[in-house]
Order: C-alpha cells, then structure tokens, then sequence
C-alpha cells in the first residue's frame, strides 16, 4: 500500500517516450527482448513507458521485483496479456484471482509436491524413450515440435491417465485452433466480444465448446472409474475443502486445462533451446555425455538417477537463465502503490523480465555466455532471490516447477544419450517472444548416433 509518509518522486520514473499515440507499443514485437533490456541498462531498475494508453512500468532490480510478487503482492493482479487466454484457461490458476485462486491453490497444490511428482518419473521415460525408439541416426527433425508433442504427451498422460492417440490429437487439434485465434486477438486493439458473432468468434467459440465437450468427457471417466488412479484428474477429483466440499466439473475442467497449457510448451521450449546452445556448445555436451555415461550407462534414466546428475541439472538452469521460457510476467497495481521512490497508480502495469535479471553482470559475470560450471558452487545461494527466477515467485511461484525439472533432466539424460542434434548450419534461430520465449521459425536438426 502506498504509504503516505514516504517521500515520493515526482512523476514517472524515466523511460522510452515512443510515438503520441501507440507510445513503444511497435517495440512489444519481434524486438521486444532487446527492448527490454536497453531500457533497464539505460533508465536504470524502474523504468517506465506506455502502449497506447496503458502505463507500464520495468522493474528491475531483484529487491523491487520481490516487493512486487512478496511483499505487496496483495495489491497486484494478473496483467491483461494473461487475461487474453481466459476463453481456453477459464477460472484456473493461472488466470484467478483473490481468495478463490487462494483455496484453489490450496486444493491443486498438494498433487504437485516434490514427493508426489517423483511418482511420474516413469511414465516420464517410458514416453520418452517410446519416442526415441521411432527415431534413427540420419533423420531430419523439427526438434521444438518433437518436444511440444513429447511433453504434450506426458502432460496428458499424466493428467488425464490418456493413452490413445486419437484422443489426443483431437484434443490437441482444437486446442491448437483455439489458441490461434485468441493470439490474433491478443494482438488487436480493438476486440470484438466473443458474444459478437462474427466468423472468428463463432470459430473460436466451437472451438471452446469441443474442448470443453472433450475435457468434460475425460473428467466423467475420471469419476466413473472405481478406483481411483495415480493420473492428477485423480488427485484432483479426491481434494476436499476444509468444509468437505470437492471441485464442480466446471473448476476441474478449468484446472486441467490451466496445467495442460501452462505446463507443456514452456517445459518443451527448455528442452529445444538447450538443445541449441548445447549444438553451439561441444564440450558442455562432451561433459554431459560423460555424466551419462558415468551414472546411466545407457539405461533409462530413473528417479533415482536425478541426485547422481548434478551437471545435467546445472546445464538446464544455465539453459533457462540465458533462454528462459516465461521471459516476462507483469502484475497490475489495484490500488496506488510505491516502486523505487515513484508512484505507481492503480491500473498501471509492473512488468518484470527474466531476460533482463538473468543477465545482470552483477550476477552472473560474461553474461551472454552459456557456463553451467557457474552454479556449481552454490551461485543460486548467493544471489538476491530475484536475480533468477525462471518460475517466477511469491505466493504465485510455478505450482509445476518440480514437475517440469524432473521431466526436462529425464527427457534430456534419455535423448541425449542415445542421439546427438546437429542444428542444421543455416537454421534461424531467432525468438518471436509471445507469452513464452518461441522460436521465430521451427528448428531442423540432423540426429547423429551417440
Ligand atoms: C520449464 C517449465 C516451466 C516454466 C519456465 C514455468 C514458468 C512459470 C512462471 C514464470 C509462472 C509464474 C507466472 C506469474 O507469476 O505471472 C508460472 C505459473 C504457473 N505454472 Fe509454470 N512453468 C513451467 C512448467 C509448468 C508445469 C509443468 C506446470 C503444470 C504441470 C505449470 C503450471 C503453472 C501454473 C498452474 C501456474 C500458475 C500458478 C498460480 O498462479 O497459482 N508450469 N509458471
């Protein structure tokens, strides 16, 4: 809360002026990354600007950020990028708010334990390996699809306890349709309401109504079984408030949802930019096969295997500081609030970029250069808690950050020590930055026998 003794600058903080109208608003697209970072080298840890008439601001310096998602973390919301995916998402952690999403991470949280997700590590590798066993030496692959069917697989899976693959790809087909419609919304100003019917919205909103259709049908199987499974539907199905009341279809159908969209691609996106830095990174690979070697010695890697694999950990950290895969999260002030000396108005935007904290020299010194022989010695406890926060944190921390760990150093150890991938020599491997740090065009690689 704004506290009316402290003494407050005046005005905003400095910033980037842009156009009249649209302000920086032609810098949120392919160059939003570098953006970012000039403006926090140039204007220092609060910087501000605005897009078309919303005022943002950049914080960064790990102490505001943690003043952000800790300490006022009650004054703040969602952003309305986030709110854009509400059609798909519905009421679901990621998009809730309040004392709802409050008693709704109460009840998803405990499925998500350390201890409870380490129960998927073999279902992890039993799909990873089904899919490297239909590859060969010499194929030609577009590995950030690979990865997005493989961890779309083991979500579902481990979710829904789905097999079938027909299942699935109807699943995934309107998915993929619905999401396409909502980012060409997301990026017009002007949105026509989805009760509108015009042909986008009438396609968008079949698109919903099949999913919800699909999803609704795996959580009718999920109570018609008679024993309860290991899949999280299950655990879902089984969580009981403390006045004894469970989640109605609608909440379950709008979790799963959350978790399937919020928890596949992201984990995918690790898994293909480390797979490019380690093709521009010989040695790092040279280092990691001789871990393998050394733990695994060829055979699926199992949960046990995950404490003996300490450069296989450090190199997917490394590979998440350099490329993390949520490479911004914003928050919106709900009521007048102080950053860094200045007034924050209620209404205004607080963006916080990964990209740009993960590569504070103060930190991590050569930042622009892949070392995962930097977290060997306890950097992670050394650092402030905001230097490097792929998951985010506060109370809003990845509800599925051990889940997404154990499964990249599985698929990874898996993969790896069956295959090489050559990243073809004249592949682009540019960002298109959207709500996750995508690449600008599908990455081909050649596989190599290890
Ligand atoms: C490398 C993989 C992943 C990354 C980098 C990642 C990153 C993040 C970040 C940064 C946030 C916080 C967003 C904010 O504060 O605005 C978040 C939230 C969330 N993530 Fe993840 N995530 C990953 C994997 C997963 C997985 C596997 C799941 C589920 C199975 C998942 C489910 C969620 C949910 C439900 C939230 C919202 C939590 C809440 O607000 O209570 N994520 N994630």
């Amino acid at each position: 809360m704004l506290k009316p003794t402290k003494a407050l600058r005046s005005g905003l903080p400095p910033g980037p002026k842009g156009t009249l109208i649209g302000g920086v608003a032609e810098k949120f697209g392919d160059g939003l990354l570098d953006f970012f970072l000039e403006t926090a080298q140039t204007y220092g840890p609060v910087a501000s600007g605005r897009v078309g008439p919303n005022r943002f601001f950049l914080a960064s310096d790990p102490a505001l950020i943690e003043q952000v998602l800790v300490r006022d973390a009650r004054h703040y919301k969602k952003h309305f990028g986030v709110r854009a995916f509400i059609p798909a998402l519905g009421n679901g952690l990621v998009t809730s708010e309040g004392a709802y999403w409050r008693g709704q991470r109460k009840l998803v949280q405990p499925a998500f334990m350390r201890a409870r997700v380490r129960r998927y590590a073999p279902v992890m590798a039993a799909i990873t390996e089904q899919m490297l066993d239909a590859w060969s030496p010499g194929d030609q692959l577009k590995i950030n699809f690979e990865f997005s069917n493989l961890t779309s697989q083991i979500a579902l899976k481990t979710l829904f306890d789905l097999d079938d693959a027909g299942d699935r790809q109807h699943f995934t087909d309107t998915l993929n349709l619905a999401f396409d419609i909502m980012m060409a919304r997301l990026s017009r100003v002007l949105k026509v309401p989805l009760w509108f019917p015009t042909p986008e919205t009438l396609r968008l909103n079949r698109a919903i109504a099949e999913l919800d259709r699909t999803v609704l049908g795996f959580i009718a199987a999920g109570r018609a079984r008679e024993r309860s499974g290991d899949d999280l539907l299950s655990r879902l199905l089984a969580a009981t408030r403390e006045d004894g009341s469970r989640m109605s279809n609608r909440e379950l159908r709008d979790e799963t949802m959350t978790l399937y969209l919020a928890g596949h691609e992201t984990t995918a996106l690790a898994l293909t930019w480390t797979w490019v830095l380690l093709s521009q990174h010989p040695h790092v690979e040279d280092k990691l096969a001789a871990e393998w070697a050394r733990v695994l010695g060829g055979r699926t890697p199992r949960l046990e295997d995950m404490e003996r694999l300490p450069y296989t950990h450090a190199v997917l950290t490394e590979s998440m500081r350099l490329y993390p895969p949520v490479y911004v999260i914003g928050r919106e002030a709900t009521t007048d609030l102080e950053l860094g000396g200045y007034r924050v108005k209620r209404g205004y935007t607080v963006l916080m970029s990964q990209w740009v904290n993960h590569r504070d020299p103060r930190y991590f010194p050569e930042p622009e250069r892949f070392h995962p022989e930097r977290w060997e010695d306890g950097l992670a406890k050394r650092i402030p808690k905001f230097a490097y926060y792929p998951f985010g944190g506060g109370q809003r921390i990845c509800v599925g950050n051990a889940f997404s760990l154990l499964e990249a150093a599985i698929i990874l150890a898996a993969a790896g020590q069956r295959f090489r991938f050559r990243v073809d020599a004249d592949a682009d491997l540019r960002f298109k930055p959207q709500i996750t740090l995508m690449p600008a065009a599908p990455i081909p690689v050649t596989l190599e026998a290890r």
